[in-house]
């Protein structure tokens, strides 16, 4: 293991094929993502694990009993793809699940959780996400993360372990101590408002369990996606957001502390999604090394406001602060912090100096209060410095 960044430290960035490719991939696709994270400036940003998802493999299993890379998909096979990546300063990340079968189909690694541990470790992977479908109904999921999590801690290689029950069974109050590195608290995402809007309500009273070296993942993210995906549930069905929604659900999981992994087709992505997925600033709060969850607090006056309109501040290691507030309502509101909500009295004469991380610009020095107007689906997100 690198002493220095220990798997799963912060919250895991990087790309997976399944929101917009779902079973249309191969080798060829993974390696023009590596080559963009080098010349888009992916990595340098901190993007780090390509991760192909679910339909890499044979139907069946080999003799031995091992799991088989489609030969069509990946004619030169996943040890090359592995290096391929690796060669760039990369990660590579491959799928499995619980269960008999992947969802799609393909074989599970229940009872082969040694051995396909072992094989990956073969093949060089660096991240293994690891899904809910088929699970037989005798066995619980919670005993089926803890035997993955051994098989991979001790399969002679560092993997991340990427736990994806999508919230089953309260997954919050266990999968910190089964070993996973980050676990998924909801359905699968789709690439519409509503579900985002949606998943961050469901997570709002969880942020206290998420953190360093388990962190509550809230599914791949969608920016960029505009309905783009072969995936009728998913997106080409469902229609896609506009840039703001995608802004808002990218500062959402950022100061949330969701792991970043981009689910669109980055060798088209645009300059307003590339903005996006680059924006410093929101990675900043997103990797910050103490790994806080962010608290909630309602606007004022707080009668008048409804759920989907709050503020949500993470308290970061340097003494910063990262504040956001999110309208995810139909209309547009002004949404009022008073200082004393976050610990700032009036009377301590101390001010907070505000940072737009979307504007990239210092918005001045307050005092006891700040009150923005948010339009409608759309947030503002500070970086706070108290001052004298
Ligand atoms: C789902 C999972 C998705 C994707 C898909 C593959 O269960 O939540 O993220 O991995 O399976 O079939």
């Amino acid at each position: 293991m690198n002493p220095n960044k220990p798997l799963g430290l912060t919250p895991s960035m990087g790309w997976n094929s399944w929101n917009t490719f779902t079973w249309d991939i191969n080798e060829q696709l993974v390696r023009d993502v590596a080559d963009l994270f080098i010349s888009e400036g992916y990595k340098d940003a901190g993007y780090e694990y390509i991760v192909i998802d679910d339909c890499w493999s044979l139907k069946e299993r080999d003799e031995n009993g091992n799991l088989k890379a489609d030969p069509i998909k990946f004619p030169s096979g996943m040890r090359a793809l592995a290096d391929y990546v690796h060669a760039k300063g990369l990660k590579f990340g491959m799928y499995s699940c619980v269960g008999t079968h992947t969802c799609a189909g393909y074989p599970g690694s229940f009872e082969h959780e040694f051995q396909d541990a072992l094989l990956f470790a073969e093949w060089g992977v660096d991240f293994l996400k690891y899904d809910f479908c088929f699970k037989p109904r005798h066995i619980s999921g919670e005993l089926m993360y803890k035997r993955m999590s051994l098989a991979l801690k001790n399969c002679g290689r560092d993997i991340l372990f990427s736990a994806c029950n999508w919230g089953e069974d309260n997954v919050y109050q266990w999968i910190r101590e089964s070993g996973a590195h980050m676990y998924r608290s909801t359905g699968d995402i789709q690439d519409h408002w509503d579900s985002i809007k949606n998943l961050t309500l469901s997570q709002l009273d969880k942020e206290c369990y998420t953190g360093s070296f388990c962190h509550n993942d809230m599914d791949m993210l969608v920016v960029g996606m505009y309905g783009g995906s072969n995936n009728d549930f998913i997106g080409s069905k469902i229609g896609g957001c506009s840039d703001n929604e995608y802004k808002t659900h990218f500062s959402l999981w950022s100061i949330m502390g969701s792991p970043l992994m981009i689910g669109c087709d980055i060798r088209n992505a645009n300059q307003a999604t590339k903005d996006i997925l680059l924006n410093h600033d929101l990675i900043a709060i997103n990797q910050d090394i103490e790994g806080r969850g962010a608290y909630r607090i309602k606007p004022e006056p707080q009668w008048f406001h409804s759920d989907d309109v709050f503020m949500l501040v993470k308290v970061l290691t340097n003494g910063d602060l990262a504040i956001g507030f999110f309208n995810l309502s139909d209309s547009q509101r002004e949404l009022s912090l008073q200082f004393w909500d976050i610990g700032l009295p009036y009377a301590s004469g101390i001010s907070l100096s505000l940072y737009d991380c979307w504007e990239h610009k210092e918005l001045g020095v307050y005092k006891e209060r700040f009150s923005p107007v948010v339009p409608a689906h759309d947030c503002l997100v500070v970086r706070a410095k108290l001052v004298n």
